[in-house]
């Protein structure tokens, strides 16, 4: 997949492809950039040679190597500041709109996710994924469970940006839990046209696709993500 710009409300953002299946964020607004987390810097680079904006600062979602690996060189080149995973849950001001905090714990046990409420944007890292949610490595089936709640609980209009390209893997999963869902066949099929409007998908279509949306309790869903980790 290319890089993907969207408009949505006040931003633009530019979805880039980096690594093997992972994304970076370029979020703009007013003429000025943040940075979702860090896995690459030579196509975060690349993007600002086309796309020149000042960036502010870089925001980590959690503390993986594919998500923080050159934060020090983007850093040390643009010299920026960098949020660290480990800062409080809080609303703050990003790029002069709110930016929500939230901790959502489950994938590791430090796990950020930002929030735009004013712009209906989320960027989920790799606690809701496209189709799935994060595999449970450091953190515990109960926290990922309120964590996914917290974001079920945002508004449904609310687009979610995740850290990774999993949808055709999610949606053969997914399909494998509900072989009749035709929203998860239909997600599936429009990955095949239109890649990048089938992975950034709206909190209401996630909850049609994504069966670990659908789950009522803590042990439904250790029990789905065991099955899987090994699917
Ligand atoms: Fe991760």
């Amino acid at each position: 997949m290319k890089t993907a710009r969207y408009k949505i409300n006040e931003l633009e953002i530019l979805a880039i492809p980096v690594l093997h299946d992972n994304f970076v964020y370029l979020v703009c607004r007013d003429g000025r950039a943040v940075l979702i987390d860090a896995g690459e810097a030579e196509a975060v680079f690349r993007t600002l040679e086309t796309f020149p904006q000042p960036l502010d600062q870089v925001l980590i979602t959690h503390n993986h190597h594919d998500h923080t690996g050159c934060c020090r060189r983007i850093q040390d080149r643009l010299n920026v500041p960098v949020m660290n995973p480990g800062i409080d849950a809080k609303a703050i001001q990003v790029l002069g709109t709110t930016c929500s905090i939230i901790s959502t714990p489950g994938h590791t046990r430090i796990h950020k996710v930002y929030h735009f409420p004013e712009q209906a944007v989320l960027f989920a890292g790799d606690t809701l994924i496209n189709g799935a949610c994060g595999r449970i490595l450091d953190g515990t089936a109960e926290q990922l469970f309120s964590s996914l709640w917290k974001i079920r609980e945002l508004p449904d209009e609310t687009r979610i940006f995740g850290g990774h390209d999993y949808l055709e893997e999610n949606m053969n999963f997914a399909l494998s839990v509900a072989p009749d869902n035709a929203h998860v066949k239909a997600r599936l099929e429009l990955y095949r046209t239109d890649p990048a409007a089938a992975i950034f998908a709206t909190l209401a279509e996630e909850k049609k696709t994504n069966p670990f949306l659908c789950v009522d309790t803590v042990e439904e869903l250790a029990e789905l993500r065991r099955r899987k980790d090994s699917f």
